[in-house]
């Protein structure tokens, strides 16, 4: 799911102008009719700010991105000069088609059937999108900080693609992971060869802003929020970047590779100083709390626990299982709110549902129940899910 703007067709053109002089409209998608065919949807980048100047104030729907056939187009014809047309037909979708784009990288599984021909998707692949330096092959997530498994399989050293034995010589500037992503107007920088980071989960964090405004709305003031599965802070990005919305924060990982990045991004996000390196955690300022610690912990900590009005609880393998150690950090005496994912079966969704119903205490009566929402698929039966739960505060009693 991506952003895009819904502009009335007569005025197409002057809007495309506007989005492309900035650079953010999606580069792999492309414009296509509404449904009454009134309109058309102009894709942003993610990197586009949330807030859009005036010129370009229109509605705004959350759509699937319509790749662009040209580019994909494209890279098959490059491919084409290298792989014999009979093969490129008999392996089919096999071909990676799906990319993700992190900074000036771009991220491509690459299936055991068409593993042989790494070296040429890797030309055809950087010969189709000019902008990329650096093309890597992903062989998942694994381990207890999430990371990706990812290898270097082309680079573009000035107008050369180096690829399979030529990389070797490639300046190990041209290989580095670490990189700025843009999001919802601000700088992320993450290394997914060290700590976790999808690009995709900017609707995920887009979501979560809009939840954490209707919380505002229900307290009445800006809030704590505590995201100790932080990673190099991403959700933070998006929250930090709206006005009175964070008060005080806890951000805390395990990975000291993760809490290093985030260090650099809060320095950037919060306009004031955060210590360099991966920190135990500490008191940084007044109303920050963050650093280095394993999130499980936290609620043993006296003078963490019962103060925090959001927690996000993003290791979807584990989220449901640490429910009961999440809780203790809200405030209780007055509503709060768990946003979390799970990588749950399909076929087990509603046991699940009920799992994180019995999990938690009293839910406020007047929102909606937390419930399971499929984002996508994780493998052929699991799907990654996202959920709220709204709390009650504690009655008193006497
Ligand atoms: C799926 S990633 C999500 C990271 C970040 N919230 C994001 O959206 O990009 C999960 C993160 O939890 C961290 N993690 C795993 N176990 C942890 C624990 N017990 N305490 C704190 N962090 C943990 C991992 O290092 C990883 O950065």
């Amino acid at each position: 799911m991506m952003r895009h703007l819904v502009v009335p067709n007569r005025e197409v053109e002057a809007v495309l102008g506007h989005v492309r002089a900035r650079g953010w409209g999606s580069v792999s998608h492309r414009v296509f009719s509404s449904k009454d065919g009134l309109s058309r949807l102009i894709p942003l980048d993610v990197g586009a700010p949330l807030e859009l100047p005036k010129a370009l104030e229109y509605p705004i729907v959350m759509h699937e991105g319509v790749p662009d056939e040209k580019i994909e187009t494209d890279w098959l014809a490059l491919l084409a000069s290298e792989v014999d047309e009979t093969t490129i037909e008999q392996m089919g979708d096999a071909w990676p088609s799906n990319h993700e784009f992190v900074g000036d990288m771009m991220i491509v599984r690459i299936d055991d059937q068409v593993a042989q021909f790494t070296d040429s998707i890797a030309r055809a692949k950087l010969g189709a999108h000019p902008h990329i330096r650096l093309l890597l092959a992903d062989d998942g997530v694994e381990g207890e900080f999430r990371i990706r498994q990812l290898k270097p399989i082309g680079a573009r050293l000035a107008d050369r693609i180096l690829a399979g034995p030529s990389l070797e010589f490639a300046p190990p500037e041209l290989l580095t992971t670490e990189v700025a992503v843009k999001e919802s107007g601000r700088v992320i920088r993450c290394d997914p060869t060290k700590a976790y980071f999808s690009t995709k989960l900017q609707t995920e964090r887009l979501e979560t802003l809009a939840l954490a405004k209707e919380l505002r709305e229900e307290l009445g003031r800006p809030l704590r929020i505590a995201d100790p599965f932080c990673g190099v802070g991403p959700a933070l990005a998006t929250l930090l970047a709206e006005p009175n919305l964070v008060s005080d924060l806890l951000a805390t990982d395990l990975n000291p590779d993760a809490v290093k990045l985030l260090m650099t991004n809060l320095s950037k996000w919060d306009r004031r100083p955060y210590p360099e390196g991966a920190i135990e955690l500490q008191q940084v300022h007044e109303n920050r709390l963050v650093g280095l610690a394993d999130a499980l912990t936290l609620s043993k900590k006296q003078e963490i626990t019962g103060k925090w009005d959001l927690a996000l609880v993003n290791l979807p393998h584990r989220t449901i299982e640490f429910l009961p150690e999440i809780i203790p950090l809200l405030d209780r005496t007055s509503p709060s709110m768990i946003r979390g994912r799970a990588i749950v079966e399909e076929s087990e969704i509603e046991q699940a549902n009920e799992l994180i119903l019995s999990s938690l205490p009293k839910l406020m009566p007047d929102k909606p129940s937390p419930s399971l929402k499929i984002k996508r698929d994780y493998s052929s039966t699991l799907r990654l899910c996202s959920f709220q739960a709204w709390l009650s505060p504690l009655e008193e009693t006497n």
